[in-house]
């Protein structure tokens, strides 16, 4: 019984000390390795891309900003870390499916677009890129 109640406490604290932890710095954010070979099977041509534009003032633009640069109208008030920068060195870095994987799962206050089409997430992947020039 003692130690049970030990157990519960000890697995409290350790909750409570990740939970700060990832409060303060979370760690790098990392599609896994099959999502970031994932290919494109979209071409980036202007249709895809004026797509994505289209859905990204719908969806994100909010956070991300109108430029996708992450200073949105909402970001100012988000803990870190803040809505990325779709033009930062970091996400020009970034293969493609990783880009897709990061926008269907989401994370933190970046929320999950699983229930976007397929395509139109690839369509965003594309405006992301057409960014990037
Ligand atoms: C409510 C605010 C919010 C909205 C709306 C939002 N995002 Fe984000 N986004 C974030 C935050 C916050 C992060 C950083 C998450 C992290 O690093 O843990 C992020 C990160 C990302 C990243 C990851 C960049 C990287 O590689 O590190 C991509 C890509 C992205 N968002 C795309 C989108 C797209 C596309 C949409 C619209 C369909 C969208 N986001 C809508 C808040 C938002």
């Amino acid at each position: 019984m003692r130690t049970g109640a030990k157990c519960v406490v000890a697995v409290a604290a350790a909750l409570f000390v990740a939970g700060a932890a990832m409060a303060s710095a979370q760690p790098e954010w990392k599609a896994p390795a099959d999502a970031k070979a994932m290919k494109n099977p979209s071409p980036k041509d202007p249709k895809s891309i004026a797509e994505g534009k289209k859905l990204a003032e719908t969806n994100c633009a909010t956070c991300h900003g109108p430029e996708g640069k992450g200073n949105g109208p909402a970001a100012a008030a988000l803990p870190p870390p803040k809505p990325a920068d779709w033009t930062s060195a970091k996400v020009k870095t970034e293969s493609d499916g990783d880009i897709f994987w990061k926008i269907s799962n989401g994370r933190g206050a970046m929320p999950p677009w699983k229930h976007l089409p397929d395509k139109d997430r690839w369509a965003l992947v594309n405006y992301i890129r057409s960014l990037q020039k």
